[in-house]
């Protein structure tokens, strides 16, 4: 069922539920602060509810509760020093502490590939509802935000039975969130939708009141914000759904770039192209080397598995493909590489030693100082690892990147990383490099050889500051 909101119909069918704590609007707490839990802990405190956030890492929540988001985010550093100074959002790393103060608990934490396959693992869901479960002592709703395969929700009620009293009447729900790193403050305040899988009308009660803020700002704004109410295993299935859905988006348009590539196409025009029409539209269709990230690329393989699991592994066969397609252009700059080198690719792929390469982006997207599964990363140790002196530069990700790559050697400045080199790469899109001066940066070079994995310089403005220049599905532009 979908209802718009406002209207009056679900405003007095939500409104009888009361918090168990007895406050006025239910406590919120968000159990695991990475980027999720963070996050939504710091907005909602911003939407005017009291907030408690927790995790297990000491560190994480001093850093917190002392006013430093501990990862890159636009605008979140100033909400988390505002409500903190309001008094709305505290942090803790006491179990016995969140049970007490909210009605509403959230479970953020993360569900990272198993080290054994491609299935998601659950530990860290399991660990904090057993923890939490064992030290509740009143009505509580229990909602799970972090992305999980079909069926964990039921799994996290029969936990929750397990380890309360049935008497309490704890209730379990679903709830995905689908935050974009670099917007992500917005996509909280602001969501496009609210999705919520729930059994009972006290659930789908309660979380309406822990999301009222919400729809009381879209109010004030004159906007609607559609709510989505379903079953557990919808709920579940619309998170991986959407993430499988963008992923294949950007592989259908890095395949064509394979196909421009070989007849001789320009992808960046024929995403234009078939971008005006409205059934397909022009988001996600910028090709260059690839999806990372600490969603896509691994909610892809864990729905997978969870789909064969469950004997629908068929269905989903295309996500392999859509995998392979997204690999393959990390593979790409490799091999123009070593064609702008003249290094011939054996077997085992180009032997580029002696070689100078300075690669511009360590994050897996601008705006972001995340790392995980970067192609732009993967891509500078696969460099390195070939025998060229690799140099990295990015404007956010270093810290990140220098505890995931400790290998690789790191430059301080974008001017640092060029200096010198004999081949420039261009793989994650900063307004720094889109915006660099091609003549000014020729002047520190050795060699005026580019490789725009992004697709993101202008490639004629290169091409005429002397440049050879190698974007992603597109031709040679002339000097
Ligand atoms: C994604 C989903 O967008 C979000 O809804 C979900 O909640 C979590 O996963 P995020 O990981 O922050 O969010 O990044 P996103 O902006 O989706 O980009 C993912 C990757 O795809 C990045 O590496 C990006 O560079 C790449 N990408 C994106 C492309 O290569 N081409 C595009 O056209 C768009």
């Amino acid at each position: 069922m979908t209802i718009p909101y406002p209207t009056k119909q679900t405003a007095t069918a939500f409104s009888e539920v009361s918090p168990p704590s007895g406050a006025s609007r239910p406590r919120l707490s968000f159990l695991g602060t990475g980027y999720l839990g963070a996050t939504y802990a710091i907005c909602f405190a911003e939407l005017g509810y009291e907030v408690l956030g927790f995790d297990v890492d000491e560190a994480k929540i001093a850093k917190l509760a002392g006013g430093q988001v501990p990862f890159h985010e636009p605008g979140l550093d100033e909400l988390l020093r505002a409500n903190l100074g309001a008094g709305r959002l505290r942090f803790t790393t006491s179990y016995q502490e969140v049970a007490e103060f909210a009605d509403v608990h959230f479970i953020c934490v993360g569900t990272p590939q198993r080290g054994d396959g491609m299935g998601a693992d659950l530990t860290y869901v399991e660990t904090s509802v057993t923890n939490l479960a064992r030290h509740l002592t009143r009505r509580a709703l229990i909602v799970g935000k972090s992305t999980v395969p079909v069926g964990t929700a039921e799994w996290v009620e029969q936990l929750v039975a397990k380890h309360t009293d049935p008497e309490l009447a704890i209730e379990v729900a679903w709830s995905p969130e689908f935050l974009q790193e670099g917007f992500a403050v917005e996509d909280v305040l602001r969501p496009n939708r609210i999705v919520v899988g729930v059994k009972t009308d006290w659930a789908n009660g309660m979380l309406y009141a822990a999301h009222k803020g919400v729809f009381d700002l879209a109010a004030t704004e004159d906007r609607e914000v559609p709510l989505v109410v379903t079953d557990f295993a919808t709920a579940e299935l619309v998170k991986v759904a959407a993430n499988a859905f963008l992923a294949t988006k950007i592989s259908f348009i890095n395949a064509m770039a394979e196909v421009c590539e070989v007849a001789g196409g320009d992808v960046t025009q024929l995403a234009k192209a078939i971008g005006y029409d409205p059934r397909i539209g022009n988001r996600f269709l910028q090709a260059g080397v690839g999806f990372g990230g600490g969603c896509l690329p691994k909610d892809i393989r864990a729905f997978q598995a969870r789909a064969q699991e469950l004997g629908a592994g068929e269905a989903l066969r295309f996500l392999h493909e859509v995998d392979l397609v997204n690999l393959r252009r990390r593979g790409r700059v490799m091999q123009l590489a070593a064609e702008l080198l003249g290094r011939r690719a054996g077997p085992a792929g180009p032997d580029l030693s002696g070689t100078r390469i300075a690669v511009l982006g360590a994050a897996f997207k601008p705006n972001s100082d995340d790392v995980r599964d970067s192609p732009s990363l993967a891509i500078a140790a696969t460099l390195a690892k070939a025998g060229a002196d690799v140099r990295v530069y990015d404007p956010q990700g270093m810290e990140n990147a220098r505890a995931a790559q400790p290998g690789l050697t790191y430059a301080a400045t974008m001017t640092e990383a060029v200096t010198d080199a004999e081949l420039v790469c261009v793989l994650t899109e900063w307004a720094e490099f889109r915006n660099a001066d091609p003549q000014a940066m020729g002047d520190l070079v050795a060699q005026r050889l580019v490789i725009d994995g992004r697709n993101c310089l202008d490639a004629s403005l290169w091409a005429r500051a002397g440049w050879q220049y190698r974007g992603m599905g597109r031709p040679h532009p002339e000097a």
